[in-house]
């Protein structure tokens, strides 16, 4: 083996060059709407919701972007792949704005995709990005977590893991029963310059049980030492394979473990609720849209007083 194909250890501080984008699961939260459509392209606004998450990971030079679809998921490798027909039709209409709108997905990254067979959880998904990693640390963005392109999360998180090496999480901290909905950290210490050692963390814990109000979010960068951990990893509680759980036994083994405190602004578009606040805010802040769309809100904001 040279050494170029060496593993890299875990506490690796080679900058990650890679993204993975789960979006292979079912959108339970979201039906009907996801019955058909993946929820990773429910339109926010005008853009389907994945493409801002290929452009957060380009806009850090994650040139490679890995998505793992499943069943019913085809229409994601469409929408990032050249549209003949519809690229024609606006050419002959000389419509040069819309066609560099349509053509931007498919020049923002080198897109790969593969399959989960069954959507048996975020950290089964992961597993599936072995071969296309290798032994390189890699970033993972949820295909439902958009993070606002003026709020800087992974370009600090890329930072952090180039210099700690280790798994690297995005953190928001949240409120009450909400750590319900995500994993929770044991901090190893306070937060510094937005950055926390993380001691231990669990996935979707009882309100009485979270280790702290520091939530993971859909952002991770991750060492290739992940793949092995997760092929010992059980399945959780939700019958899932959990991403968290495999990241903790790599905390076990003494890999580090780091946080980037993040509160900028952020949108699950898995979620109802966060869709509409992102659909409604991106709304009013549309170039085109924007003026005429929060004149109307804010007469129609009015009739609800
Ligand atoms: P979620 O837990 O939000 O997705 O996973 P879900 O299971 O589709 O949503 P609900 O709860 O049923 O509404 C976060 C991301 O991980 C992907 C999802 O596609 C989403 O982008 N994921 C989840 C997978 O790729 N595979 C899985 O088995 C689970």
């Amino acid at each position: 083996m040279s050494s170029a194909e060496q593993a890299q250890p875990a506490t690796s501080t080679v900058r990650a060059r890679k993204a993975v984008i789960p979006a292979a699961g079912l959108g339970t939260r979201f039906v009907p709407a996801t019955k058909v459509v993946p929820k990773e392209l429910l339109p926010v606004v005008d853009v389907p919701a994945l493409e801002y998450i290929v452009a957060e990971a380009a806009a850090q030079g994650l040139a490679d972007v890995l998505v793992i679809t499943g069943r019913g998921k085809s229409a994601i490798e469409d929408h990032f792949d050249a549209a003949p027909q519809l690229e024609d039709a606006l050419e002959r209409k000389g419509d040069k704005h819309r066609l560099a709108r349509i053509r931007r997905s498919t020049e923002l990254a080198r897109m790969h995709y593969t399959r989960q067979p069954e959507a048996r959880g975020l950290g089964d998904a992961v597993s599936y990005a072995e071969a296309f990693v290798g032994n390189e640390p890699f970033a993972v963005l949820l295909g439902d977590d958009i993070i606002d392109e003026r709020d800087v999360l992974l370009a600090r998180m890329l930072d952090v893991q180039a210099e700690k090496g280790g798994i690297v999480v995005g953190l928001i901290e949240v409120s009450g029963a909400a750590i319900s909905l995500y994993g929770s950290i044991k901090p190893a210490g306070e937060v510094i310059d937005g950055v926390i050692a993380v001691e231990t963390l669990i996935e979707k814990p009882k309100p009485e049980e979270a280790l702290s109000n520091l939530a993971v979010i859909g952002r991770y960068v991750l060492p290739p030492e992940i793949f092995d951990a997760l092929r010992r990893t059980e399945l959780g509680a939700r019958g899932e394979l959990e991403l968290t759980d495999a990241m903790r036994t790599l905390g076990q083994d003494g890999v580090p473990v780091h946080g980037v405190v993040f509160s900028g602004r952020r949108y699950d578009t898995g979620d109802r609720q966060d869709y509409l606040r992102a659909v409604v805010r991106l709304a009013c802040e549309h170039p085109e849209l924007g003026a005429d769309f929060s004149g109307w809100l804010r007469e129609f904001v009015r009739t609800l007083e």
